[in-house]
C-alpha cells in the first residue's frame, strides 16, 4: 500500500497513501478525532499494531491488502482486540480473479466499503466515527 499511486494504477487508482492519509487527517480534526495512521508490509507487526491498539483507541479502520485473503493472523487480531472494526479496499474485490474474493476479515469487522478508490477510505472513516 506504501506504493500507492505508482501501483497498478488502473486498478487502484493514482492517489497516493499520503494523499489519502492527509483527507483522513482532515475529517477526523473536523470532528476533533484523533487518529493514528500506520502501514506496514508485515503481517507480524500488523499483528503487532492491533493487539496494542486497544489500549489507546476505540476504533480500527483497515485495509489489509493482500492479507485479506490470507492472514489467518490478522483476523484473530481483529477478532479479539475488542474494536469497532471498518474493512476498506480500493477496489471492489468480488469483481477480481477469484483469489481475491473471499475476505478473512469481513467475517469480523463491523462492516466493509469497497470499490470506490480513495473514497473508500473517507467512507470507511465517516462510518467508524458515526460507530463511535
Ligand atoms: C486491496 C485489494 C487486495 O486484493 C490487494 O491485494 C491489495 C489492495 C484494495 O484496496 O483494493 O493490495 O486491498
Amino acid at each position: 500500500m506504501d506504493l500507492l499511486g505508482q501501483r497498478e494504477p488502473a486498478v487502484y487508482g493514482k492517489v497516493t497513501l499520503k494523499q489519502i492519509n492527509a483527507e483522513l487527517r482532515k475529517i477526523a480534526g473536523r470532528k476533533n478525532i484523533g487518529l493514528k495512521i500506520v502501514q506496514s508490509n508485515h503481517e507480524g507487526e500488523i499483528v503487532d499494531l492491533i493487539g496494542k491498539a486497544n489500549a489507546k483507541f476505540n476504533g480500527l479502520l483497515i485495509n489489509p491488502a493482500a492479507y485479506t485473503h490470507t492472514s489467518v493472523a490478522i483476523r484473530d487480531a481483529v477478532a479479539s482486540c475488542g474494536l469497532v472494526t471498518v474493512e476498506v479496499h480500493l477496489s471492489n474485490i468480488y469483481s477480481r480473479e477469484e483469489f481475491r474474493q473471499k475476505s478473512l476479515i469481513s467475517p469480523v469487522a463491523k462492516g466493509t466499503i469497497l470499490g470506490f478508490g480513495a473514497k473508500s477510505y473517507i467512507l470507511g472513516l465517516e462510518a467508524l466515527m458515526d460507530l463511535i
